[in-house]
């Protein structure tokens, strides 16, 4: 049986858990090869292993998308590991809330780091090997389409109550997804973005550290966002 995804390649980062490892078991499920990343690696690795036991192929790249030579490694490994690059999911990340007058730097730009360096970089490292496969899939004369899916949030649409720093970074991440939607469609490359509103994952859990959830309260102001989905 042919799958939908038979012989793509599909990055996807933070898929250790929560949304970003459900894309990574679905697109394997699709016949997509899968490089997972984590910033931990038993997460990424479950995910490895949970593909491989339902016949897919997946490799891990472990390490924080944040780290300059991350973007490299990432696109690296897929090239090495599977010969080709089809599909990048932007998905990693964390929150660190609190109200603007509270918010230090170091908060504000480790939003911007996760939510709009990383994808810049990744997608910035993945561009000529993409102009590299599509000129030769010209000649050749195919039409290959590749696809990039950056997640944003509601909170980049609308705001919300306590996240100055998360709202700008995926407010950031929609006017990047449009300007490289006109920049690669001369790739056959389409390029989206995902706003979701709240899903219950580890990153919405009420939880005592600061650094990595939102609260409960957080989540009713989420929900109650104008055009918010659950
Ligand atoms: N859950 C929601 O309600 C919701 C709503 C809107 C948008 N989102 C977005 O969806 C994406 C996934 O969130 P989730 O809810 O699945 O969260 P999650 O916490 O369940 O999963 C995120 C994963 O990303 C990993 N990660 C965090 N920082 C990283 C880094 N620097 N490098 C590599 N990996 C890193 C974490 O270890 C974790 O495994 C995020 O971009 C988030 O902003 C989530």
């Amino acid at each position: 049986m042919t799958l939908k995804l038979d012989g793509k390649v599909a990055l996807i980062t933070g898929s250790g858990r929560g949304i970003g490892r459900s894309i990574a078991l679905k697109l394997a499920s699709e016949g997509a090869r899968i490089v997972v990343n984590d910033l931990d690696a038993e997460p990424a690795e479950e995910t490895v292993q949970a593909i491989r036991a339902a016949s897919g192929q997946a490799v891990a790249c472990v390490g924080s998308v944040s780290a300059p030579d991350f973007a490299e490694r990432f696109i690296g490994t897929a090239v090495s590991e599977y010969k080709g690059l089809d599909i990048v999911v932007n998905n990693a990340g964390y929150t660190w809330d609190n109200v603007v007058q509270k918010m230090t730097d170091e908060q504000r730009y480790a939003m911007i780091d996760v939510y709009l360096t990383a994808p810049f970089r990744i997608l910035r490292a993945a561009q000529p090997v993409i102009r590299a496969l599509s000129k030769a899939e010209g000649e050749a004369g195919q039409r290959v389409v590749r696809k990039v899916v950056n997640i944003s949030s509601v909170a980049g649409l609308f705001g919300n109550a306590g996240q100055a720093n998360y709202s700008t970074a995926k407010a950031g991440i929609v006017g990047m997804t449009q300007t490289l939607a006109k920049e690669w469609g001369r790739m056959n490359v389409t390029v989206n973005c995902v706003a979701f509103g709240f899903i219950q994952t580890r990153l919405t859990a009420s939880t005592a550290d600061a650094a990595t959830a939102t609260s409960r309260a957080a989540r009713s102001r989420w929900a109650s966002t104008p055009g918010c989905s659950r």
